[in-house]
């Protein structure tokens, strides 16, 4: 069983498709992980996110590199949304994903383009959202409890900038699949969207 989770960013797609992987025993990639990864890189590069050739040359970015606390930060992630608007870098991670899921017995992913591109015969397809307000203030809680110096209209301000990006990028952009389940977890806390996930997804399972 393909479980596909996409989603907008902090949106709590990760912390959901987390939570189905443990509880349906399936291995679980963070899809957007990748893309920091190469986004981390094209900096380390002394390249620009912006030049295609710069972000393709980064995508041959050391699997080491994914372990690495930077990856997730604000910094990082504004890096990996503008990497991901280039078609040639998409190719270059598509079969890692592709191969991840298809693997024998079953996954999760999460991202923004599972249930549409990378994984399109899911069995599940969730599309998590949650308003911008609450996405920030989950964001900004996060970041302040690792220690960061941030502030609420700035987590507000990216986080639309890279919906903006991802929702109008040509390729692939962030939309929900036809026919995914949508859940809005604005007023639910991290236990309950993914106790509202797995609801969603044994329902579906029984057609
Ligand atoms: O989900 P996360 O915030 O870690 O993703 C970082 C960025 O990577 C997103 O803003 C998006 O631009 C890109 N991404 C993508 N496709 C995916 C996963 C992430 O374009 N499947």
């Amino acid at each position: 069983m393909i479980i596909a989770v996409d989603g907008p960013t902090a949106s709590g797609k990760g912390t959901i498709a987390r939570g189905l992987a443990a509880h349906f025993e399936l291995p679980h990639l963070d899809t957007g992980l990748l893309y920091r990864a190469v986004g981390r890189q094209v900096a380390l590069n002394g390249g620009d996110p912006d030049d295609a050739a710069d972000a393709l040359a980064a995508c041959g970015f050391n699997d080491a590199l994914l372990a690495h606390p930077e990856l997730r930060s604000e910094a990082t992630g504004a890096l990996a949304s503008r990497v991901s608007v280039h078609p040639a870098v998409r190719a270059a991670l598509y079969a890692r994903q592709r191969a991840f899921a298809m693997q024998p017995g079953g996954s999760v992913l999460d991202g923004r383009d599972i249930g549409t591109v990378i994984a399109p015969e899911a069995a599940v397809k969730l599309f998590v959202t949650a308003s911008v307000a609450a996405r920030a203030q989950r964001r900004f809680a996060e970041m302040v409890a690792h220690g960061r110096d941030v502030t609420l209209a700035a987590i507000e301000a990216d986080l639309a900038a890279r919906d903006a990006r991802d929702s109008g990028r040509a390729e692939a952009p962030l939309r929900a699949a036809d026919d995914a389940m949508m859940l809005d977890n604005s007023a639910l806390n991290a236990g309950q969207s993914v106790a509202a996930a797995i609801a969603a997804v044994e329902r579906a399972l029984r057609g």
